[in-house]
């Protein structure tokens, strides 16, 4: 077996401390206590979760590849600067990704990290010119079986001195990319290039695997920009690549596993399956429980704005993971008030859930958003 360089270290003195529970400053949208305690979990960590098995088997990959070039990261703190992960990236102001909605705001210029390149500038102003960085990334997001608010993310860059020309920085990033995939879907997988779109990169590019008869994108990439290198302190005749997966696409594409909320469950039916940690397991799913489906309709109150995010976390802050998916199905607007209905499905994981206890779950939803959104319950 290869030896793993692994580097576990804590990134800056703001986040060397255990992660706070304390509420954020005024005007941000709390973290709900749910998301802080999911940031001790690190499945990324756990070798008997799919999760940890396949970002070990990346890992492998990068340090047979290049025999003690890259370094490994796998247990930085997710909290990170606003810096860090949006200006030092050259993340433009008005970005999505900046926005409360869709970022966990820790204080003003602090963040949970909606993504592992947040820990690129960084490590490359530490002088490590090669290295993959795994971790828990947060995001305010709908609630479905693909989406969860945690996921995990490997990141990694590779520098190349003056002798390197663009072109070759390019060959460098797809051969290396190309064989990855080879490494996880088998030799024969079938792979094309499309154009991606990332603040930090030019070209952005994006992998696709064709799989089961389709087309499914697994991870960006590209070179990094001059500016990005610039705030790294990297001299001008250097160049470089990185790229970016999430581990529970990844996962749910290779294992064919369903539900992401699997990753999160002690259940023995689900983490048997992957004991031997053979990348070639097919997930068997075991039999559903019943879902239970509840609606929950509102008036929006004039001149308010209420984010779809909203709804779907604190719908998750209510019923944790017995919620399945949550979806608008109506909207209409009448006297100038608009009016929004959410389809809610339940489903436990483990076992039948009641439906007095559907019905209290419900009833929360209803008394929380009616408390804390500025709408009317209907
Ligand atoms: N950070 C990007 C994402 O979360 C992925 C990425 C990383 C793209 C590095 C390009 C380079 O989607």
């Amino acid at each position: 077996m290869i030896a793993i360089r692994r580097v576990s270290r804590l990134l800056s003195s703001a986040a060397s401390t255990a992660v706070p529970s304390r509420p954020p400053g005024p005007c941000l949208p709390s973290i709900p206590q749910a998301i802080w305690d999911k940031t001790e979990t690190r499945l990324h960590l756990n070798r008997q979760n799919p999760l940890g098995q396949l970002k070990l088997r990346i890992e492998r990959f990068f340090s047979g590849r290049h025999r003690d070039e890259f370094v490994m990261f796998d247990n930085i703190p997710p909290i990170v600067s606003t810096k860090s992960c949006f200006d030092d990236l050259l993340v433009p102001h008005d970005h999505v990704s900046r926005s409360t909605s869709d970022t966990y705001y820790v204080q003003k210029d602090q963040v949970l990290r909606p993504h592992m390149t947040a820990h690129d500038v960084p490590l490359l102003k530490e002088g490590h010119r090669a290295f993959i960085v795994s971790g828990d990334v947060y995001r305010r997001d709908t609630v479905d079986k693909t989406h969860y608010p945690v996921f995990h993310q490997m990141d990694g860059v590779r520098l190349f001195g003056p002798s390197v020309s663009n072109e070759d920085v390019l060959t460098d990033l797809k051969e290396t990319l190309e064989n990855l995939a080879q490494t996880l879907f088998g030799k024969e997988i079938g792979v094309r290039w499309v154009e991606g779109s990332f603040p930090f990169t030019d070209p952005s590019l994006e992998l696709e695997v064709y799989w089961e008869g389709r087309w499914l994108e697994i991870l960006g990439c590209g070179e990094l920009r001059r500016g990005v290198l610039d705030n790294s302190g990297i001299s001008s005749d250097h160049r470089g690549w990185a790229f970016g997966l999430g581990l529970e696409r990844l996962a749910m594409v290779l294992y064919g596993i369903s539900d992401i909320r699997l990753f999160w469950s002690n259940d023995s039916r689900f983490l048997r399956q992957f004991q031997a940690g053979d990348l070639h397991v097919k997930f068997r799913p075991f039999s559903e429980y019943p879902a239970t489906q509840r609606d929950v309709a509102f008036w929006i109150n004039k001149g308010a704005t209420v984010h779809e995010n909203e709804i779907h976390e604190l719908v998750k802050l209510v019923a944790d993971d017995t919620v399945e998916d949550v979806r608008k199905i109506d909207e209409f607007e009448r006297d100038s008030l608009v009016s929004n209905c959410y389809r809610i499905t339940f489903r436990h994981m483990s076992r039948t859930l009641r439906k007095e206890e559907a019905t209290a779950y419900h009833e929360e939803i209803k008394r929380k958003i009616a408390a804390l959104l500025p709408v009317e319950v209907r």
